[in-house]
């Protein structure tokens, strides 16, 4: 964009407007990929730019947010938590969504964008398998092929994703022997586009990979905290003082962050996956112990060794089990505007069996992180004498995935039931964060 100013002759020049560079977010993002990969991303950003102002496109994934999927989602007042933690709480019900969780409006959103590029196949990645799942929803919908990788030990975990997925239509590959998790998936996905590029259309699951993924997931989840931001303030004539997500990827989070970016007295707390403890190859918070590094086409916040090999990862929630994070995380860490912190399994497990309790809600196991960090939030408040803040969780998606192996999570000796007696090394600010953006990236 350029804006007029008067040069030493008197004469109006152009100058070039600073924008933050073309798909980075501060110095992450960008594209690391191979020279086959870039015809492919080129072709997607110029479909991008097309339909991401294109009203009609607007006016069609309205209808299938709506009619379809189940939007505008509630938003709740969960009344018996509130009283239990002595805060006012309020939570986004991606739950309620056709297909179970927040995945859908990707899915709808990308989905289109492949129909509107006469894609005559999708492939995907999943982990818990909810991605699978409204990916091949949404290719059952717009009648479009859907092929999924997913990893083996996804598959065992997620078998009832993996039954429904075939259901829709989709075709399933396994990949990454005994251990294979989302990495694998992503790794699968990415040769099969490189080979395929011509007819298939790569939908990502997240907020990750190569420029413009990144911005696309962000602008189709935005809808959440767009919708979050109306409805609370509806409800409550305020703004919450901290909202929460679980952060894998990142694109619940960062949907819902992006409503209330601009609000810089509203606490943005992310809860990472601190599995069983933040010792390597036992948790997969990427943003509170990793190190920038390069991972599946972007520059991020990554689990690495020292010489720089990516790390084995683990997490209760097949959803969060990712090495990596989405590099808008990344930027917003560095600026300070957001912040993260490690859920451990057990404290995710008591959220989950705690919401389910109090509130009659079964909520999925990675959002169950989200919880469990707005109460840690909550006791860290308490300590320092300020009672019933207002806050906001996103409830990314429900547990009915999730309730076998919490069974058998929870039959296993060493699995405490609840993590009361645990000391938390989460710390919150929660001190209003008065950083200004720069602004992201990135269209
Ligand atoms: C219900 C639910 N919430 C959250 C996530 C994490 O993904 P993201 O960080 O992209 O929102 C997943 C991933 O599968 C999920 O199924």
């Amino acid at each position: 964009m350029a804006s007029k100013r008067k040069s030493a002759s008197g004469k109006n020049k152009p100058i070039k407007k600073l924008e933050p560079h073309e798909g980075y977010f501060g110095n992450f993002g960008g594209r690391y990929v191979s020279d086959l990969l870039i015809p492919a991303l080129d072709e997607l950003t110029a479909a991008w730019k097309k339909f991401s102002h294109d009203k009609k496109f607007e006016k069609e994934l309205l209808h299938l947010y709506n009619d379809y999927a189940g939007r505008p989602s509630l938003l709740t007042y969960a009344e018996n938590l509130s009283h239990a933690w002595n805060a006012q709480v309020y939570l986004k019900r991606e739950d309620l969504l056709h297909t179970g969780s927040h995945k859908i409006n990707n899915t709808l959103g990308q989905a289109l964008l492949a129909q509107k590029m006469k894609k005559g196949r999708i492939i995907a990645e999943t982990g818990a398998g909810q991605h699978g799942v409204a990916t091949a929803t949404a290719g059952a919908l717009l009648k479009i092929p859907v092929h999924i990788y997913m990893g083996t030990e996804d598959l065992r975990r997620q078998a009832l994703n993996d039954f429904r997925m075939r259901l829709l239509g989709a075709t399933i590959s396994g990949v990454g022997g005994n251990s294979g998790t989302l990495r694998d998936a992503v790794n699968e996905a990415l040769r099969d586009w490189a080979k395929n590029v011509d007819n298939t259309y790569y939908l990502i699951g997240s907020a990750i990979g190569p420029h413009p993924y990144p911005t696309i997931v962000r602008t189709f989840q935005s809808i959440i905290g767009k919708e979050s931001r109306q409805q609370f303030t509806k409800i409550t004539g305020k703004l919450p003082q901290a909202v929460f997500a679980c952060v894998g990827g990142g694109s619940n989070a960062i949907g819902m962050f992006s409503g209330f970016l601009k609000d810089t007295k509203v606490e943005l707390i992310g809860a990472e996956a601190g599995g069983r403890t933040l010792t390597p190859g036992n948790h997969s918070a990427s943003l509170t112990v990793g190190k920038p590094g390069v991972l599946q086409g972007a520059m991020t916040y990554i689990l690495q060794t020292p010489d720089g090999q990516v790390n084995n990862v683990h997490s209760v929630s097949a959803g969060l089990d990712y090495p990596g994070v989405g590099p808008e995380h990344a930027y917003l860490k560095e600026q300070g505007r957001a912040q993260y912190v490690a859920i451990k399994d057990k404290e995710a497990l008591a959220a989950f069996q705690e919401l389910s309790k109090t509130e009659g809600i079964i909520p999925a196991l990675e959002s169950a992180h989200a919880v469990a960090a707005a109460k840690q939030y909550v006791d860290a408040l308490k300590k320092k004498g300020k009672k019933n803040p207002l806050i906001l969780i996103c409830l990314s998606g429900r547990g009915d995935k999730d309730v076998q192996e919490v069974e058998r999570l929870l039959a296993l000796p060493e699995v405490p039931i609840a993590a009361e007696e645990e000391p938390t090394a989460n710390t919150f600010t929660t001190a209003p964060t008065v950083k200004v953006l720069a602004g992201g990236s990135s269209e």
